[in-house]
């Protein structure tokens, strides 16, 4: 067998689960799950009409290209969300439909590391804390993982400028993300163009996880793409940028699997070619269904409205007793608990019946510590409502906490 299994971490879920198995919450509290990233606002009902409609084309075998009509309506996508200059992503070249971007991430490691050449393992580098899909990946192609500590003295963007040069010569592959889960930074374009730089300097490939970019908070500052950055720096084949979208997140269709990378034609042609073998197409009624999804903004907007409105009322419970930030994207807060993270959230779970994820479950030990440890992670995917009884069940916990 592949001898990365055996270095895979338990997944943050499985953890949260042992910690929580012999806690008694109290009966009388129900139960508010805030762990899972999981959207749960509805989703658009013309979406799932579009479905419906199209389950007439169950009888033949997707294209792994996907539709035409498919890949013009990401591609239309991209232009018009960040601003591209016409014809910065074609159709034909630039735009593949994927299951989500987490089974992509996965496969594009295996497309991009090439663990067979001379020399010690390649390196992947990626944030800490971050989505764990990154590390599996990079041990599964053979790679080794190098972890980018974010924490509150860098301000929640990992200093690209801190890793030593020798790492970068080793590095194949560079995970980006933002807004980033679960830090809630936006990485703006000056930062992911020192990205580039050192990707062209060191022989290297970025791929930018934007699967939250439409989840923001300021209406006029939507957050940036890598390619963005290739633009401004004169870049225009986007040579060694992928970047990865998905429609769970902005339209609320965790369960339709579906998004969509952009970027380089010299890297989808062979990413293409990867996904041909691997067999990983896309049912033509979810290609149906993701044009209507890509093609409308409106639902997005009302989406991102929804977030907002939870901010709102969640932070004015938070804030007076402990130092939690408004994020600038996505839908986490990233709550700082004074003490142990684990012991925080179970003691949480005991006593008020909530689910958050530790932040150390999120992240490795790198360089000495833990950049997860001493924060937990809160979704923001649970009703207005409820979310509000949380926050004021979290402040009561939060109190209780600082006494003892
Ligand atoms: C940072 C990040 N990337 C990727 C994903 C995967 O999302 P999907 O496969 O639904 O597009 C998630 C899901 O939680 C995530 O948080």
């Amino acid at each position: 067998m592949n001898p990365g299994f055996a270095r895979l971490a338990a997944y943050p879920f499985e953890r949260l689960a042992q910690l929580k198995h012999d806690l008694v919450p109290p009966p009388s509290l129900p139960h508010i799950p805030l762990s899972i990233g999981e959207p749960r606002h509805a989703p658009p009902a013309f979406v799932v009409q579009r479905l419906r409609e199209s389950l007439g084309e169950l009888g033949s075998y997707p294209a792994t290209r996907g539709l035409p009509e498919l890949r013009a309506a990401g591609s239309a996508w991209m232009q018009r969300r960040f601003g591209l200059p016409a014809g910065t992503v074609d159709a034909e070249a630039n735009v593949l439909p994927v299951n989500g971007t987490r089974e992509a991430l996965f496969a594009f490691v295996q497309a991009v590391v090439d663990a067979r050449r001379a020399g010690p393992a390649p390196l992947v580098v990626m944030p800490n804390p971050g989505y764990q899909v990154y590390e599996g990946a990079a041990l599964l192609a053979g790679a080794e993982p190098w972890y980018l500590n974010t924490t509150a003295q860098n301000g929640f963007l990992p200093d690209l400028d801190a890793v030593p040069a020798a790492v970068w010569d080793r590095c194949q592959l560079l995970f980006l993300c933002s807004p980033a889960n679960p830090v809630g930074t936006v990485m703006p374009v000056d930062y992911l163009r020192r990205a580039l730089e050192l990707a062209e300097r060191h022989d290297f490939v970025i791929a930018s996880d934007e699967c939250y970019a439409d989840l923001y908070d300021d209406e006029s500052a939507p957050p940036p793409s890598l390619l963005n950055a290739a633009v401004a720096a004169g870049n225009r084949e986007l040579r060694r940028c992928m970047s990865f979208h998905s429609l769970s997140k902005r339209s609320s269709l965790p369960g339709l699997r579906s998004g969509l990378v952009a970027g380089d034609a010299a890297l989808i042609e062979p990413f293409l070619l990867y996904r041909t073998y691997h067999g990983c197409a896309m049912p033509v009624p979810t290609q149906m269904a993701s044009i209507a999804a890509w093609d409308d903004d409106a639902h997005v907007a009302a989406n991102r409205a929804l977030y907002r409105d939870k901010y709102d009322r969640v932070l004015p419970i938070l804030q007076p007793v402990v130092k939690v930030a408004r994020p600038a994207g996505g839908f986490y807060l990233w709550l700082p608990v004074d003490g142990d993270d684990a012991a925080f959230t179970a003691g949480l779970f005991a006593a008020q019946h909530i689910t958050v994820v530790p932040g150390s479950f999120l992240a490795r030990e790198s360089g000495g510590c833990n950049p997860g440890a001493g924060y937990v992670r809160i979704s923001l995917v649970a009703t207005g409502d409820e979310c509000v009884q949380a926050a004021h069940r979290i402040r009561e916990f939060i109190l209780s906490w600082k006494k003892s």
